[in-house]
């Protein structure tokens, strides 16, 4: 892997996005991306050189020296820049007939700071607007494109979040106004096996031209080739947009896909958003301090009007609801449940304020979340929803109704009804294949075969109140089957 003096730490790769690519895929970019032997490549962040070594007239930028010196020894026939990318490329005036490389996924959290800012300000100025919550290979993508002469190619490794996540749509937009031809080819099989994220592969040719449809092609395995496969679909970027600009659903076949479709559109059918709030739970900042087990709130004195039986997380949410047997049976195991529910400007118990008093009370208000807030030990937006969600799962997601009145963490969803259906014809409705299927094409994959649905994605989820019909279950089935393939769940 990098051929460095000191070996880095996973923080260390985490934090600068240096996952380093496997020489066959390295070979198969540059292969397609390099025409003939005078045409010069950029790899934007080009690590230890592996992309650069596979051809002679190419150039690297790359921030870490101790890479740099990797690359210089790879590729010595290379011109090397030690630089920030965005730094390098607002300033540059070579231009390029390739591009090819394996950009930095650096999350929004640690995409930060000053590179952050001149990465949004140099895409804005070539028409490419992201938010502040873009990870950081997107942005690169769109620089580095912009230093091709017309004409020019591109090929990059991307995260399988090309498929899904919002803040790669502009990237995917200024693709399409830009190059004559667009193509991601999904690859089921892992090609960075220390990764938990999938990865893809972006091929753009025609730089100076545009197109109105992207090529989808999805592979199980990736072997070494010198082109992307003829095969594969057209998208056109309408399409693209029906689907919530997303690829994934064209993971399935296509009559799982209209099927979907249809029953989106029909007019019985509700979004969930169109019926209820979603939202996360409430947050204490301090999990173990602010949820008593019943044999500690005894213990402490605590008065039962100030403790609120909670669900803590997706792990309690099984069957149908959460009813007064379920909180008996979690108060009989003595399971820390009782989340301790104070006021604003509410008279304290004595026994209260001893716990408020103690060494865990010191501890706890040092958390972020409880220095953020007035008093700390008020635990804010604790409500009682309908139902609750769980969010994160293997092979389904659960909607669970709230027949106990608890309340719930930020571990799981909180449901509220706005009107429009009862809460027993969503449950109704959810029994049905088809929303599980729902949470495979509006949900995402998290690695690790868990399937996460944020709330923005939860208010997209359908409610179908479909005739029953075996044949239509059969091809919702083969979809759900697909999509957990895609996302490792087997
Ligand atoms: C995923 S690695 C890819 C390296 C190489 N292209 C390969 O695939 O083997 C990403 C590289 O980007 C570098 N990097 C991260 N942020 C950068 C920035 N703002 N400018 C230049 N390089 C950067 C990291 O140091 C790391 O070496």
């Amino acid at each position: 892997m990098l051929h460095s003096r000191r070996p880095m730490t996973h923080e260390s790769r985490k934090s600068s996005g240096s996952y380093y690519t496997p020489d066959a895929t390295a070979a198969s970019l540059v292969s397609w991306a390099v025409r003939t032997d005078a045409d010069r490549m950029l790899d934007p962040s080009c690590g230890d050189g592996r992309f650069l070594s596979g051809h002679r007239n190419s150039t690297g930028v790359e921030q870490n020296a101790q890479a740099v010196k990797g690359a210089m020894e790879r590729a010595p026939w290379a011109t090397i820049h030690e630089s920030d990318f965005f730094t390098w490329a607002g300033q540059t005036a070579e231009r390029f007939e390739a591009a090819a490389g394996n950009p930095p996924f650096i999350r929004y959290q640690r995409f930060t700071g000053q590179v952050r800012a001149k990465a949004l300000s140099l895409c804005a100025s070539l028409g490419a607007h992201f938010s502040s919550l873009t990870s950081s290979w997107a942005p690169f993508l769109v620089a580095t494109a912009a230093l091709l002469r017309p004409g020019g190619r591109i090929a990059f490794v991307v995260p399988a979040e090309i498929g899904h996540a919002p803040y790669a749509v502009p990237l995917l937009q200024y693709l399409a106004a830009h190059f004559e031809h667009v193509q991601i080819i999904a690859v089921r099989e892992k090609i960075f096996a220390e990764l938990s994220e999938d990865c893809w592969l972006l091929y753009a040719e025609g730089f100076g031209g545009s197109t109105n449809r992207f090529r989808f092609t999805p592979l199980s395995t990736f072997e070494r080739m010198d082109a992307p496969p003829a095969s594969g679909m057209d998208v056109p970027l309408d399409e693209w947009k029906a689907w919530n600009y997303r690829l994934r659903p064209f993971l399935m076949s296509k009559a799982s896909r209209d099927l979907y479709r249809a029953n989106c559109e029909a007019p019985t059918t509700r979004r969930l958003g169109q019926i209820a709030r979603v939202g996360i739970g409430y947050v204490t900042g301090a999990n173990e301090f602010f949820h008593l087990s019943p044999s500690m709130a005894s213990k402490l004195g605590i008065p039962d009007h100030v403790l609120h039986p909670s669900v803590r997380n997706g792990r309690a949410l099984n069957g149908e609801s959460v009813s007064m047997t379920t909180v008996r049976k979690w108060l009989l195991d003595d399971e820390p449940v009782l989340l301790l529910r104070l006021k604003k400007g509410q008279k304290l118990p004595a026994s209260v304020e001893r716990y408020l008093s103690t060494d865990r009370a010191a501890e706890a208000r040092e958390a972020y979340k409880c220095r953020m807030r007035e008093p700390w030990y008020v635990v804010p937006d604790v409500t009682i929803p309908d139902a609750f969600l769980s969010y994160m799962s293997g092979d389904g997601v659960s909607l669970v109704a709230n027949r106990a009145t608890c309340v719930g963490t930020n571990s799981v969803h909180v449901i509220h009804l706005t009107g429009g259906m009862s809460l027993g014809m969503v449950q109704q409705c959810w029994k049905d294949p088809i929303a599980q299927l729902s949470c495979e094409l509006e949900g995402h994959p998290l690695g690790g075969g868990m399937l996460k649905v944020e709330p923005r994605e939860a208010g997209r989820l359908i409610l179908a109140d479909r005739p029953p019909s075996p044949v239509d279950d059969k091809l919702i089935l083969a979809g759900i089957s697909e999509m957990q393939k895609w996302r490792h769940y087997a």
